[in-house]
């Protein structure tokens, strides 16, 4: 792993990652109980005992900083910006977790007063680890992550996911779908982790990733992966990103723009 030394929270990110990781993997062999949270969103006991295992951790080491955190539907007031938060999705992936698919990930994430200073996102099924620290660069295991020299969509796959909703989102979703391969796109890959797809993003794999309804916890971590990469992560609309559930569109920065009008034209309606 990259960056252990790096400071007292990217250490505690990464041990109670590999922890909670292993945690999942105990799980995934012993089997759990899975429900939905609404249509299509699970949730197993493995979400929730990893979650309380990392927030056990970041307690006993920071009792004072504030937590975000999936499952205990913590949210942040309009306005605040507390000097030191946490941003944790215990399991980002339930869905392939839930079908033994060995595409899944912990996802933690650090910010102070607002600002990504490390994030976390940890692939246990391969003993993925994805880790960046503001300043310092973004790192898969030991390599150093530099996003993927596109110039044009033409010369690259998007990277996307579909939030929940079956309606109005997932239709937008669709015709910006359909409009990126008529322009030409190698393809779109729907991997269903938004965590690890904005680390393709930052590992080049991916020119464009967007979504276009997440949490804070699905790209805290991920979005300083890009950033950290020399990518660039806003909303579907061009906006900075703030720290609440919304649309994210993350790209290698030389396609933003052209992703950006796309969207407009296909979706402009659902974001005005
Ligand atoms: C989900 C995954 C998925 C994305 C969904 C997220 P979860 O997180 O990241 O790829 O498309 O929008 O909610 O529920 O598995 O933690
Ligand atoms: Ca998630
Ligand atoms: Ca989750």
């Amino acid at each position: 792993m990259a960056l252990e030394q790096h400071s007292a929270e990217m250490a505690l990110a990464q041990a109670a990652a590999k922890a909670a990781g292993t945690l999942l993997l105990e799980y995934q062999q012993s089997g759990f109980t899975i429900r939905e949270k609404r249509t299509s969103d699970l949730v197993s006991e493995a979400d929730i005992a990893s979650e309380k295992l990392i927030l056990d951790q970041i307690r006993a080491r920071f009792p004072d900083h504030t937590i975000l955190a999936e499952e205990s539907r913590t949210e942040l007031q309009a306005g605040d910006v507390p000097e030191h938060l946490w941003i944790v999705d215990p399991l980002d992936g339930t869905t392939n977790f839930a079908h033994g698919i060995p595409h899944f990930a912990v996802s933690i994430a650090y910010y102070r007063q607002g600002i990504a200073e490390c994030g976390v996102v940890f692939n246990p099924a391969r003993n993925d680890w994805y880790v960046a620290a503001r300043g310092a660069g973004a790192w898969y295991q030991a390599e150093r992550l530099q996003v993927g020299p596109q110039q044009s969509l033409t010369d690259c796959l998007v990277g996307l996911g579909f939030y929940y909703d079956r309606g109005a989102m997932m239709e937008a979703t669709l015709a910006t779908i359909h409009q990126l391969f008529k322009t030409g796109i190698h393809g779109v890959r729907r991997f269903g982790t938004a965590s690890l797809d904005l680390a393709h993003v930052a590992r080049g794999f991916y020119g464009v990733y967007f979504e276009y309804q997440l949490s804070p916890w699905d790209f805290a971590a991920g979005r300083l992966l890009v950033e950290e990469a020399g990518g660039k992560v806003t909303t579907a609309r061009g906006d900075a990103l703030p720290l609440k559930t919304g649309s994210v569109l993350a790209s290698n920065t030389s396609l933003h723009s052209r992703m950006l009008e796309i969207i407009q034209q296909t979706a402009g309606d659902f974001f005005s």
